[in-house]
């Protein structure tokens, strides 16, 4: 028995703001701005919800699969920004796909969201549980950033990406080959974002924002640190070297970050596709919004072998190896 993915779809809102675009409402630069991140552009939502964009993906995923929305029998929303608390996003997708036989929730580990997703569809799938799912990676974090913070606005997105994984019975090499999760809620809050506050006559209201704050040079410390650590993990699960992988795709925060990863990993850059130059960083949409990306472009042969990582806010991290 193995658990694989069998179908990719992203989708990204219409309007694309560049960093020149950018300059022109806050203090900063192209040159700041790429060259401390690598990012050029991103995609913002005017209209599109996050529903819609992850409603989109999921139907291009489930073309790709080649099957019909009746045949998922569980969707997993991983996302920070639903468009409403309740219902939520997975929810909302299913109505919109008409996925009447599946059991639909949501889960929020940030960044690393995808990854952890996978990891639960996996558990899912391997016991017998369910055999088609649909992990949607779907932000719209153009609501949580402050547009006068430059220090955060210019690194965020929104977008969406989806897998369709289902159990097959492939041998050992193929699908979900190792897998590591991890998080550090003692590190939460150098990445934290508040909600709305209690409201009820007994308390007094604290004063946290309902926009993302961020240490930036705390996280790129812990990024640098535990990205290649959880890759070698999993690797190793896998029972691989990584010389053996043929792509990285990580979570896409900075190009620095990915270097530094490379670097420690002692893996060429070639084997680590970006796109953050033109989408930014999406959260729990970036991991899968890249491996659609890559799919597409051809560049995934059968038999190759695939390094996810995700890491992010809770501090969370976490990290696959696939077979394609
Ligand atoms: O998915 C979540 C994961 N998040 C991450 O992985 C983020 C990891 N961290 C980073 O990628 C980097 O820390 C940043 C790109 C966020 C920031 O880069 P940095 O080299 O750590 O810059 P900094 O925050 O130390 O700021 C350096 C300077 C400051 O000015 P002063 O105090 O030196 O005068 C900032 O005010 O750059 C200034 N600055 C800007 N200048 C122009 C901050 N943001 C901007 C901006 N444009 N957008």
């Amino acid at each position: 028995m193995s658990v694989k993915i069998i179908g990719t779809g992203s989708a990204v809102p219409k309007l694309r703001v560049t960093n020149e675009d950018l300059s022109r409402i806050l203090d900063t630069s192209d040159e700041w701005i790429y060259s401390r991140t690598g990012i050029k552009a991103r995609h913002i939502a005017v209209e599109e919800t996050t529903a819609q964009l992850a409603a989109e993906a999921a139907g291009a995923a489930l073309s790709m699969a080649q099957l019909a929305a009746e045949d998922i029998d569980l969707i997993i929303g991983a996302t920070a920004t639903p468009d409403r608390l309740l219902p939520g996003l997975a929810c909302e997708v299913q109505r919109i796909l008409g996925a009447a036989h599946a059991a639909a929730f949501d889960i929020n580990a940030a960044c690393s969201g995808f990854l952890f997703a996978l990891n639960i569809v996996n558990a899912y799938l391997r016991s017998g549980v369910y055999q088609n799912a649909l992990i949607i990676g779907a932000e719209t974090l153009s609501r949580l950033t402050d547009w006068t913070d430059r220090g955060t606005c210019v690194l965020f997105g929104d977008g969406a990406g989806a897998a369709v994984v289902a159990a097959d019975g492939a041998g050992e090499t193929r699908g979900i080959l190792g897998m590591v999760q991890g998080s550090d809620g003692g590190r939460g809050m150098v990445l934290s974002c508040g909600n709305r506050p209690l409201n009820n006559p007994y308390v007094n209201h604290g004063n946290e924002t309902p926009y993302v704050d961020m240490n930036g040079q705390e996280v790129y410390k812990f990024a640098v640190k535990t990205v290649p650590a959880a890759i070698a993990q999993a690797v190793e699960a896998a029972r691989l070297t990584v010389e053996e992988i043929d792509l990285f795709l990580l979570h896409q925060a900075n190009y620095r970050i990915i270097e530094a990863a490379a670097k420690r990993l002692g893996q060429p850059m070639e084997k680590f596709p970006t796109n953050m130059q033109e989408r930014g960083n999406i959260s729990a949409a970036s991991v899968p919004i890249l491996l659609d990306e890559v799919n597409r472009s051809g560049k995934i042969k059968e038999g190759d072998k695939i390094v996810l990582a995700g890491f992010g806010a809770g501090l969370t991290w976490g990290a696959a190896v696939l077979g394609w």
